[in-house]
């Protein structure tokens, strides 16, 4: 809401780099009109004043636009209005363009996104984390899998989708500005509700951080839920997505030596990890107890998984791991999804 043309100009612009067109409300009546069902809501510093008087309700997503540095009596209208800031142009136009580029994604989603760790070599973490995707997928969440480890055999590898057409790591590699949600899902390979970010098998080792931050954050937008399959030594671009994870889980063979290894790889992720959760793979001879291990790491645990049956040659022909409904993977993904699903269901 603006009667400035040269700030509407201005706004007017920044909304197409966007990719969105406004309703413009020149006078109150119409700001009223479409004040409570607007995706987002910017009030041009000349009319503001008129807008607190009106005392319309507390809504979200409100900005004041400012054609020059702000003064008192604007940022106190700002509050009047319950603004959530207050934007001169054109030095903070990037925070706006990015107000119209999440009415155009999506505003405000943020999907459920669980980081995979493996404690130690062979865990069985690419495995669970692919196994999350599918489950995932299978409950209809439009998701996304993205394989973080450069060292890792590829995750496409293990869910048999290497074919597939779509855009891998080393062409989102120059990404660093802020993607669109809906394009990346698209330009993604995808099967149904499951699109997935791999390598190719090229010789791109090292990730810049921007591109997984801009991948993740534009992952969050656009889907319900992310996995992302993280390499035991976090790199500057898994550290971005680490930081990003509603929940980082350590995968760990109940074995003496994979709890040695993995009591050092948790001192690495738990400073960037928001939170951190064990889930203990059991089976095979000298098996130690699951709470056994969560006492030792001193973690949450969150699941054990019990051995799943023909996984190693599923894997081998490219058919993914999760062969059956009720497997034990199956079981293990279902239990860590709904756990996860109602924590941030109640947060
Ligand atoms: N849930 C499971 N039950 C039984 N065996 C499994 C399970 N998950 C994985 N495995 C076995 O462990 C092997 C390694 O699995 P996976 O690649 O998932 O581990 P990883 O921790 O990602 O390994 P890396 O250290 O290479 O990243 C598989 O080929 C399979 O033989
Ligand atoms: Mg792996």
């Amino acid at each position: 809401m603006t009667t400035d043309e040269v700030l509407l100009d201005d706004l007017l612009r920044l909304s197409a780099a966007a990719g969105t067109t406004p309703e413009v409300a020149r006078d109150v009546a119409s700001a009223r009109r479409a004040w409570s069902t607007a995706a987002a809501v910017v009030i041009g510093s000349d009319v503001v004043s008129l807008v607190a008087d009106v005392r319309l309700p507390r809504r979200g997503g409100v900005v004041v636009a400012c054609p020059r540095a702000a003064d008192a009596a604007v940022w106190a209208h700002a509050v009047g209005v319950g603004a959530v800031d207050v934007l001169a142009l054109p030095g903070q136009q990037a925070t706006l363009i990015d107000l119209f580029g999440d009415c155009v994604d999506g505003a405000g989603r943020s999907a459920v996104t669980i980081g995979v760790v493996g404690g130690c070599g062979g865990s069985g973490s690419t495995s669970f984390a692919a196994g999350l995707g599918l489950t995932g997928a299978g409950r209809d969440l439009t998701t996304l899998l993205i394989d973080a480890d450069p060292l890792g055999g590829g995750i496409d590898l293990a869910m048999g989708n290497e074919h597939m057409a779509g855009l891998r790591w080393p062409d989102l590699a120059r990404s660093t500005g802020r993607l669109a949600a809906p394009t990346l899902r698209e330009a993604l390979p995808r099967s149904r509700e499951l699109a997935v970010l791999s390598w190719d098998r090229g010789d791109l080792l090292c990730l810049p951080p921007e591109s997984m931050r801009s991948v993740v954050s534009a992952g969050q937008r656009g889907h319900d839920l992310v996995v992302v399959d993280l390499p035991r030594r976090l790199d500057a671009a898994a550290e971005e997505a680490v930081i990003r994870t509603t929940v980082t889980l350590l995968v760990v063979p109940a074995q003496v030596r994979a709890v040695a290894a993995a009591s050092r790889v948790v001192s690495a992720v738990r400073d960037v990890a928001p939170r951190l959760g064990l889930v203990v793979r059991t089976g095979g001879s000298a098996g130690l107890d699951a709470h056994q291990i969560e006492a030792s790491l001193d973690l949450e645990l969150w699941a054990s998984m019990r051995p799943e049956r023909g996984i190693t040659a599923a894997l081998q022909d490219g058919l993914g791991p999760l062969r059956r409904r009720r497997g034990a993977l199956s079981s293990c993904c279902n239990l860590v999804l709904d756990a996860v699903q109602t924590e941030s269901g109640a947060a």
